[in-house]
């Protein structure tokens, strides 16, 4: 009875046109199987469909094109308004939109964290890129209505060699807690992989600000906190789409927001900060790298 409820012939409530049970059927009826056996399920509007997963493929793609020509071109004496630029001239080459541009007032097209800033650096022309500076580029972008968002360290010149460490633990980090997705995981396991792995190296991670839900949007939920226990929090079913970027820092995870812009982050101490943004997705056996 329970079954047939689940499986029957009516179209999906998502608009994918397709019969329900092969669409979201199978995924609400599993949720709704571990729901009962006491477990948080997410929102059934967090599950994409096909069409709207190609979409986002599709946008993640674009978003990391537009990556890829900012490490063509990034070297030191550049500004960070030269990235700016950049990244304006090929989103628009690529037909898309940068979403942070306007995005709750934020004033340019990409977010340029260096050194001691821990995310949403403003770019400007009077941050000059220097020899053993190392700089995050967080690009959004949005292509025929869908959202890629993934973001890379760059280095220039002679960095120390706890920076170069910094950078290795984060870039390790997200690639140990993606190599742990399956479906029906949970969201806590994500922080405790990134978490575990760079408290062993010594570093810490800041846990107010996180990883998102994307795809349709460029914040939706769950947040994804970097920082977390093993088997806690909602499982992530097939369809679901997430940043991991934890924002990993050298000395303390305490930080200060710049008050006259309301958007640059510091840490508290001065020291280093990295990050490192991938998005995915949960699959029916696995996940995908969508910011390949
Ligand atoms: N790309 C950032 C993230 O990973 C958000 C950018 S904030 C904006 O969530 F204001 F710059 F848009
Ligand atoms: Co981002
Ligand atoms: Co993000």
């Amino acid at each position: 009875m329970i079954e047939d409820d689940y499986m029957k012939k009516v179209q999906c409530w998502c608009g994918s046109k397709l019969p329900y049970r092969d669409c979201h059927g199978k995924i609400e009826y599993k949720l709704k199987k571990l729901k009962e056996s006491g477990e948080k399920i997410p929102n059934k509007r967090l599950i994409k469909n096909a069409e709207q997963i190609n979409g986002i493929r599709e946008a993640g793609k674009i978003n990391s094109l537009i990556l890829d020509t900012v490490a063509e071109n990034i070297k030191v004496g550049m500004s960070t308004q030269d990235i700016d630029d950049i990244v304006m001239k090929r989103t628009k080459e690529l037909g898309a939109i940068p979403a942070c541009l306007g995005y709750e007032g934020f004033p340019k097209s990409v977010c340029t964290s260096v050194n001691n800033q821990i995310c949403h650096g403003i770019p400007s022309s009077d941050v000059i890129l220097k020899d053993g500076d190392i700089v995050n580029v967080d690009c959004t972008t949005i292509y025929n209505g869908f959202v890629g968002d993934a973001s890379r360290m760059f280095t220039f010149g002679n960095i120390s060699e706890n920076a170069a460490k910094l950078i290795r633990v984060t870039k390790e980090a997200v690639e140990l807690a993606v190599s742990k997705l399956y479906p029906y995981c949970h969201l806590g396991d994500i922080g405790y992989y990134v978490g575990s792995y760079a408290h062993d190296n010594g570093f810490n991670v800041v846990r107010e600000i996180g990883g998102h839900g994307c795809g349709l949007s460029m914040h939706e939920d769950p947040y994804v906190c970097h920082v977390g226990t093993l088997g806690s929090g909602i499982v992530l079913a097939p369809g679901m789409v997430f940043t991991i970027e934890p924002m990993i820092n050298e000395g303390t995870a305490r930080f200060f927001v710049d008050e006259k812009d309301g958007w640059q982050v510091y840490t508290a101490d001065g020291k280093l900060s990295a990050q490192i943004e991938h998005m995915v997705l949960i699959t029916e056996d696995g996940y995908e790298v969508l910011s390949k």
